[in-house]
């Protein structure tokens, strides 16, 4: 890794009710001087986004939302306005997780909106791409995240670029247990960067953290450090227990540190 500040970051999906995610955040909060070289990251469901940001208060624990809407308000029955995030304290929002494209009908143009929303009001956006199992077996690997980079970054001028992390998660590695090999991982990492290069420029490619997601555990986050493009995690499933979180947190920490 280089000296992007690394990212640890934790997806709990729709798991965990009110006590047992505020348990968790105040956990993670207070395990975070420990971790000081990595930037940790929370996202709970929506309606507590703001009860778990309260337990963190005083930390520098990131509070993401899940998916940002891009309107101001409106009648879009179901969804919150990046001015609404804003107002209860999130720092970050998820968007275009692969389970928003396969199940609630995200495509790269809603992915683009909503990034675009949430840049312009000053969330940082965790943009996920990442190909099937099919497209790799198909030699389509490259060609689909890039794809996927080029449009969720359609019209972002480079000063809201800055504030971009792209989440590689491949489809096939995702809650499966079989996360992709660290060679694996570092190929997508350097294309996106290599891609950024291409939409901005050098400098900006060379600043933007790229992250890898899909099935890691404290077992399995040693390898993937090690790889010059990598520039942290998004964990699902060890991101649900402290011990793991931290575990692989503290890995991080140990490497850069
Ligand atoms: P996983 O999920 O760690 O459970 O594979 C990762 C993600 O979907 O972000």
């Amino acid at each position: 890794m280089s000296e992007r500040t690394p990212i640890v970051a934790g997806n709990w999906k729709m798991n965990k009710t009110l006590e047992p995610a505020r348990e968790l955040a105040g956990a993670v909060a207070e395990a975070s001087d420990e971790v000081g070289d990595v930037e940790l990251i929370v996202s709970p469901v929506g309606p507590y986004l703001r009860a778990v940001g309260r337990t963190m208060e005083g930390s520098d624990v990131g509070l993401a939302a899940q998916n940002v809407h891009w309107a101001e308000s409106g009648a879009y029955t179901g969804e919150v306005s990046p001015t609404m995030l804003r107002d209860i304290g999130c720092s970050h929002a998820i968007i275009g997780h692969s389970e928003r494209r396969q199940y609630f009908g995200e495509t790269d143009v809603s992915v683009n909106r909503r990034a675009r929303a949430a840049l312009e009001h000053d969330l940082t956006a965790i943009i996920c791409v990442g190909e099937s199992l099919a497209e790799r077996k198909g030699g389509d690997t490259e060609l689909k995240i890039k794809l996927q980079v080029r449009a969720a970054l359609s019209e972002v001028p480079r000063s809201l670029a800055r504030n971009v992390i792209i989440a590689y998660e491949p489809l096939w590695a995702i809650g499966t247990g079989e996360s992709a090999t660290p060679e694996q991982a570092q190929d997508a990492h350097a294309t996106i960067r290599q891609l950024m290069a291409g939409l901005y420029d050098q400098k900006l490619a060379d600043t933007t953290r790229i992250i890898y997601g899909g099935s890691v555990k404290p077992h399995n986050i040693d390898g993937l450090i090690e790889q010059p493009d990598f520039d942290g995690a998004l964990i699902g499933g060890a991101s649900l227990q402290a011990d793991s979180f931290l575990s692989i947190a503290r890995s991080v920490q140990d490497y850069v540190g």
